[in-house]
């Protein structure tokens, strides 16, 4: 890994598909203490104050079908993992890609892909922790480490455990049972959700996250609908 730090820039995501198309190798990453323009999935801010972790990496794979989703999914599950062994916090996931301690939303991924022709340039993979901040004036459904544990929490030891832990997926990790292992993280399952995409909205029972990573719905009358992106809302 060869990370590098900036005290305060706009987007994590933005230097590094910079540095991405000037060519940086593979596993670089890019750290800021501070985000002015923080971005999150599907075009919303991402609030990015001092004390969270706020990265993104460079990978470079080789074309594989259907490996995009894969990567997030595998970074998601790494991460659940990660912060249970190192805090024992109850972190589960929900669908797509937010990781919930406690039902509060504590980390948030985004990636981009850029091809050229029929090739991967690079997947950037962009990750937030609420770690020593305090998300909850703005977003009342997300919590941070600290507000969880009661103390501060090293980004620097969370970051490198991660990256290792991530490291070791990517090339040893068992991609035939990402969905699986993901699963039994899982916070969305048979749950009551509404799934809102920018042209429609679904609501029905979760019962499955498929092969490539869709959220499977059973709708009020009874019929089935893969929906493969959006924003999930638990129902109570
Ligand atoms: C979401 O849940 O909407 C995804 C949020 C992703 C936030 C991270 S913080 C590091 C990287 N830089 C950004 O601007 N966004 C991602």
């Amino acid at each position: 890994w060869k990370i590098h730090y900036f005290k305060e820039i706009n987007s994590t995501m933005d230097m590094a598909r910079e540095m991405a198309k000037k060519g940086c190798p593979e596993f670089t990453v890019v750290v800021a203490g501070q985000q002015n323009a923080g971005r999150g999935r599907l075009k919303r801010v991402w609030i990015s104050s001092q004390g969270g972790l706020w990265f993104t990496i460079v990978l470079r794979p080789r074309i594989v079908p259907g490996l995009g989703f894969r990567i997030n999914f595998c970074a998601s599950l790494t991460l659940v993992r990660t912060l249970r062994r190192m805090f024992g916090v109850n972190a589960m996931v929900k669908w797509p890609n937010d990781i919930l301690a406690d039902e509060k939303k504590i980390v948030g991924i985004l990636s981009e892909m850029e091809t050229e022709g029929d090739e991967i340039s690079f997947i950037n993979i962009g990750i937030g922790i609420n770690v020593n901040n305090d998300p909850t004036s703005e977003e009342p459904n997300a919590s941070s480490l600290k507000n969880i544990l009661n103390r501060e929490i090293s980004r620097e030891e969370l970051l490198l455990e991660f990256l290792n832990e991530f490291e070791h997926q990517m090339n040893h990790g068992d991609f035939d049972n990402l969905i699986s292992e993901w699963k039994k993280y899982a916070i969305t399952l048979n749950r009551h959700v509404k799934v809102v995409t920018t042209h429609d909205v679904s609501e029905g029972l979760a019962t499955d996250v498929d092969e490539e990573g869709a959220l499977i719905l059973r709708l009020e009358d009874g019929s089935i609908k893969r929906v493969i992106y959006g924003d999930c809302f638990h129902q109570h």
